[in-house]
């Protein structure tokens, strides 16, 4: 499939990438696993550059999980550390035209990165753009707790007196955003890892044996292609 308008003939709205495999590359370097992080920020910057080229509007890429604390503390040094240097670029997002989001817990990410998440999203706030967010201390049953929170206080405090599913949604990191059309994830793993799960309900998943450092742009297109070629029903026939 041509590359040209290939986003805007598939329909596609919004695309999730588990950015995963970054410690198995370095690991066949034979470099401790930490290496591999920082060429998975490159292939990061390399592929948001595709997005945008592709006409993506909107592109979820997972960073962190919350359940990636529980790693050795000198590879989640090393990947705070790395996250923090590389929000200096992310401030640039905002002469790209682009719309930054950050989506997961913000208790519990240092006050250190927190300041500069805020000031990065908040230089893109009036962009008209692609949206680019970020999973960084996300996890989606957490993010489905905090959401059921946020509907009980309102509720408690006569703000809402029903529920559905819109309602529902809007309280979520993603409000506002269109539902995942897509989740690829590179790797070899084929699991969600808690990953966008409410927002997955009906997505199309493409697994893929790159490590994520190797990510180029022609596995994006292939992913794409290959999204292409499936039959969404959403329970219809
Ligand atoms: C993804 O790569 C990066 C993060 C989860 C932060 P991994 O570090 O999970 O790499 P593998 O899966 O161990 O190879
Ligand atoms: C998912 O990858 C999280 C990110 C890529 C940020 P993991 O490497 O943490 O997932 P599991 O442990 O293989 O399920
Ligand atoms: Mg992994």
């Amino acid at each position: 499939m041509e590359a040209d308008n290939l986003v805007q003939r598939l329909g596609i709205k919004h695309i999730g990438i588990i950015m995963d495999g970054n410690g198995r590359w370095a690991e066949k370097r034979g470099l401790p696993r930490k290496a591999g992080h920082p060429k998975g920020a490159e292939a990061f910057r390399r592929c948001l550059n595709s997005c945008v080229k592709l006409g993506i509007p909107c592109v979820t890429f997972y960073a962190f999980s919350t359940e990636n604390w529980s790693r050795p503390k000198d590879e989640v040094d090393a990947l705070m550390n790395l996250f923090l240097s590389f929000m200096d670029e992310m401030m640039k997002l905002s002469s790209k035209n682009i719309r930054l989001r950050f989506i997961g817990a913000r208790e519990g990410i240092p006050e250190k990165i927190l300041e500069k998440m805020e000031e990065a999203e908040s230089r893109t706030v009036g962009n008209t753009g692609m949206w680019c967010c970020v999973a960084f201390n996300y996890g989606g049953k957490e993010e489905i707790l905090h959401a059921a929170k946020k509907a009980m206080q309102m509720y408690k405090d006569d703000e809402i007196d029903s529920l559905d599913e819109e309602k529902f949604s809007s309280f979520l990191y993603t409000s506002g955003l269109p539902d995942v059309d897509l989740i690829i994830r590179p790797s070899g793993e084929q699991r969600l890892s808690n990953f966008l799960i409410w927002q997955a309900a009906y997505a199309e998943f493409v697994f893929m044996d790159v490590l994520w450092p190797d990510f180029s742009e022609a596995d994006l297109i292939a992913a794409l292609t290959e999204y292409g070629k499936r039959n969404r029903r959403f329970g219809g026939v």
